[in-house]
C-alpha cells in the first residue's frame, strides 16, 4: 500500500506534494513525510499520523521552499507506524532520499551484508535498507543515481514503486515499479513533471500521463523527454503518453460531508455510466466488446472461477448466482489470497474472472498470474482504467463508477454487479438459456434500477432514525438468502469497517446452526426479506428471531405487510426482479453503516487500520 508523490519543475513543490498526499491517503494513513530540496540542502519532515499532522510539523520545523521534492503516506508493513519508520528514508551519507510503496522481501539478507560494510540503520524498515543498498552501489561502481537504482533493483526480491532523489545531482528524480503503481504527469513543454501512485495528485496540472509497467524505470529531468527503460537489461521501451479522463470534480467531496456519502449518492449515475452503450434496450441487445471478442471462449467454458477480495468478493458471490441462474455456467468463487496458494486445478477450459475496484490488489494480481500460467483465459472487471489488473488480464470490462475515494467500497460494489449482470445476461442469450422475452424484460428491469436507487436514497432520514437507536450496539447480525446472502455479508462488512461494531453476515437459514445462540434483546438483526427471494422462509427466520427477543430491522419490498407486523423497523425497497435486488437492498445497508459510524464519531472515509488499495499480500 502507501501513496507516493513527487514534483520537479518551476512551481513550489510543497503544496503540490501535500495536496497530492491528501488525495492518496486512501492508500494508507498511519504516517506521512515529505522531502524538499531548496537548491542547497535537503529539508525533510516526517511523522506518525495523517497528512494534516505532517502539515503542522512542516510549518513548525522546516523550510517548505523548493521546486523539487517527494512525499509519502504510509500503511505500515515493516516496522510500527512511528516517526522514524515513516518515509522518506535517507541514506547514511545524507545524500540520497527515497519514498517506497511495496515490500522488499530479501531486506534482511541485504541488511546484514550492508552492516558488514559499515552501514547502520535507524528504522526497522525494508526501505532504509534499499536506499543504503543504492548508495553502496553508487559509491562502489562510481555511477550516477539511475544506474545505481537499476543495479540495486536487480538484487531485490519483492514489490516496489519508488521515487529516489540524489542531492549530488539534484536535477532529477528516478522512479521505478514492480507490482505497485506509478504514474508520471507530464507538464506543458516538459517544464514540469509530477510523480504519484495514481493520477489524482496532478489532475489539475496536466492531463498527460505515463504509467510505468512492471519492471520499468525512468529518470525524470526537467526539460527532457521521459525515457522509460527495462530495469533488467536497460532496453528502451516505447513511451505511451495517455490522456487522463478523470477530472478534479470527481475527486472532490462536492458539498458532501464525506466521500463515502457522496459515493453512495452517486450510485444512480454510476450505474447508468456503467451500462451506457452496453445495455441497448430498444434494440434488445447487450454489447460488451470484451465478451463479444471472446465469445467462443465463454461458450466453451466448462467453468468460471471468480477471484477477488473484500467487497469485490461479495460482488463475485452475486455473480455466482447470476451466471448459474441465467447462463447455466458452473461458477466457483475464490478468495484470491487462498486461491493463489492452494495449487488450484485449472485447465484451458476454465475462465477466470478477476474483480477489483482498484485493479491493484496484490492477492488478486497474483491469482491472475497463476491462472495465466495454468492456461486459463482471464477476464478483468476493474474500475481504475489502466490499472495493473486491467493490463494483466486477457480481456475485460470496466465499471464506470468514477474514482472511489472512501475506503469502504460502495459504488464500486453496485457497478461491479451491474457489469456482471450484463455479462450473465449476454451469455444467457448466446447460450440460449434464456428466452428472448425474458431477456428483454430483464434489460428493461436493469435499465430502471438507477431511478429506483434514486428513490431509495430519499428514505435516508428514516435510516438515520434507525441508526440512532442502534449506534451503541456491540454486535450485529445480517441475514439474507439467495441473491441477498452476499448483500448480508457486504452489509456486515460495511458496519465493521467504518463503525468498528462486530457484525456477521449469514445465510438466513444457517442462523439456526449457530448464530441463533447469540440472539437476545440487545442484538440487532438486519434481515433482507424481499418479496421474491424465498420470502416465506425468511419470514419464518424473522419469527425465530422475534421469539428470542432480537431486534429486527427488515429490508422489504414496497407494500409488504407481513414482515411489517413482526419487525421493529422496516425499510422498503422498490420492486424488481430477484436477481437485481442486491442493487437495491445494498443501499440502505450502506446508509445505515454510514450514519452509525458518523454518530460514533468514527473516521468514515479513513477507518483505522484499513487502506483502499491493498498492494501487499
Ligand atoms: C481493501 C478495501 C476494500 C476492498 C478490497 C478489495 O480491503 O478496503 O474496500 O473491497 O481491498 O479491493 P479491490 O480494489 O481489489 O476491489
Amino acid at each position: 500500500m502507501c501513496g507516493i508523490t513527487g514534483y520537479i519543475g518551476y512551481r513550489d513543490a510543497y503544496p503540490i506534494i501535500i495536496n497530492g498526499l491528501k488525495r492518496l491517503e486512501y492508500r494508507g494513513y498511519d504516517s506521512a513525510g515529505v522531502m524538499l530540496f531548496d537548491g542547497t540542502q535537503i529539508n525533510l519532515s516526517k511523522t506518525k499520523g495523517k497528512v494534516s499532522v505532517l502539515e503542522e510539523k512542516v510549518n513548525n520545523e522546516i523550510s517548505n521552499k523548493g521546486v523539487i521534492g517527494i512525499g509519502h503516506t504510509r500503511w505500515a508493513t515493516h516496522g510500527v507506524p512511528n516517526d522514524v519508520n515513516s518515509h522518506p528514508h535517507i541514506s547514511q551519507s545524507g545524500n540520497l532520499v527515497i519514498v517506497h510503496n511495496g515490500i522488499i522481501e530479501n531486506y534482511n539478507t541485504l541488511k546484514q551484508e550492508l552492516k558488514t560494510r559499515g552501514y547502520t540503520f535507524k528504522s526497522d524498515t525494508d526501505t532504509e535498507v534499499l536506499i543504503n543498498l543504492i548508495e553502496e552501489i553508487k559509491t562502489e561502481h562510481n555511477v550516477k543515481l539511475g544506474k545505481a537504482v537499476q543495479i540495486a533493483l536487480n538484487q531485490v526480491v519483492g514489490a516496489y514503486a519508488i521515487a529516489v532523489f540524489d542531492k549530488t545531482n539534484p536535477d532529477e528524480i528516478v522512479v521505478a515499479r514492480l507490482g505497485s503503481p506509478i504514474a508520471i504527469g507530464v507538464g506543458k513543454d516538459l517544464k514540469e513533471f509530477f510523480i504519484a501512485s495514481d493520477a489524482s495528485p496532478f489532475i489539475e496540472y496536466t492531463k498527460d500521463a505515463i504509467y510505468l509497467e512492471d519492471e520499468e524505470m525512468a529518470i525524470i529531468c526537467q526539460g527532457k523527454e521521459v525515457k522509460v527503460r527495462k530495469i533488467k537489461d536497460d532496453t528502451l521501451v516505447d513511451t505511451d503518453v495517455q490522456e487522463l479522463q478523470m477530472n478534479l470534480e470527481q475527486i472532490e467531496k462536492g458539498g458532501y460531508e464525506h466521500f463515502m456519502l457522496k459515493e453512495i449518492y452517486e450510485q444512480p449515475r454510476a450505474i447508468i455510466d456503467t451500462y451506457r452503450g452496453r445495455l441497448l434496450r430498444e434494440k434488445g441487445i447487450i454489447k460488451m466488446s470484451g465478451v463479444e471478442d471472446n465469445m467462443g471462449k465463454f461458450l466453451n467454458a466448462e467453468r468460471i472461477v471468480i477471484v477477488a477480495c473484500g467487497t469485490s468478493w461479495h460482488a463475485a458471490l452475486v455473480a455466482e448466482y447470476l451466471f448459474e441462474d441465467f447462463a447455466r455456467i458452473p461458477v466457483e468463487v475464490e478468495y484470491a489470497s487462498e486461491f493463489r496458494y492452494r495449487n488450484p486445478v485449472l485447465t484451458e477450459k476454465d475462465i477466470v474472472i478477476a474483480i477489483s475496484q482498484s485493479g491493484e490488489t496484490a492477492d488478486t494480481l497474483a491469482a491472475i498470474k497463476l491462472a495465466k500460467e495454468r492456461g486459463a483465459f482471464v477476464f478483468g472487471v476493474c474500475n481504475v482504467v489502466g490499472s495493473s489488473i486491467a493490463r494483466e488480464t486477457h480481456a475485460g470490462a470496466y465499471t464506470h463508477a468514477g474514482p472511489e475515494i472512501g475506503v469502504a467500497s460502495t459504488k464500486a460494489f453496485t457497478t461491479q454487479i451491474t457489469v456482471l449482470s450484463l455479462m450473465a445476461l449476454r451469455l444467457a442469450r448466446a447460450k440460449g438459456t434464456m428466452s428472448s422475452s425474458k431477456y428483454r424484460h430483464y434489460l428493461q428491469e436493469l435499465e430502471l434500477i438507477p431511478q429506483k436507487v434514486e428513490s431509495l436514497l430519499k428514505v435516508d432520514d428514516h435510516i438515520k432514525e434507525i441508526a440512532k437507536k442502534y449506534m451503541l450496539s456491540n454486535n450485529c447480525l445480517y441475514l439474507g438468502r439467495g441473491y441477498n446472502f452476499p448483500v448480508a455479508l457486504e452489509g456486515a462488512l460495511k458496519l465493521k469497517e467504518i463503525s468498528y461494531i462486530h457484525a456477521e453476515g449469514y445465510p438466513a437459514a444457517e442462523m439456526k446452526h449457530g448464530p441463533i445462540a447469540l440472539i437476545d434483546d440487545r442484538m440487532p438483526v438486519i434481515v433482507i426479506a424481499t418479496s421474491k427471494g424465498h420470502y416465506d422462509k425468511v419470514v419464518s427466520n424473522i419469527q425465530e428471531i422475534k421469539s428470542r427477543s432480537g431486534k429486527i430491522i427488515a429490508v422489504v419490498t414496497e407494500g409488504d405487510t407481513i414482515v411489517r407486523e413482526i419487525a421493529d423497523h422496516v425499510i422498503e425497497v422498490p420492486e424488481t426482479e430477484e436477481a437485481f435486488t442486491p442493487l437495491l437492498t445494498t443501499i440502505p445497508l450502506q446508509l445505515l453503516s454510514y450514519h452509525i459510524a458518523v454518530m460514533r464519531n468514527c473516521n468514515v472515509d479513513q477507518p483505522r487500520n484499513l487502506a483502499k488499495s491493498v498492494t501487499v499480500e
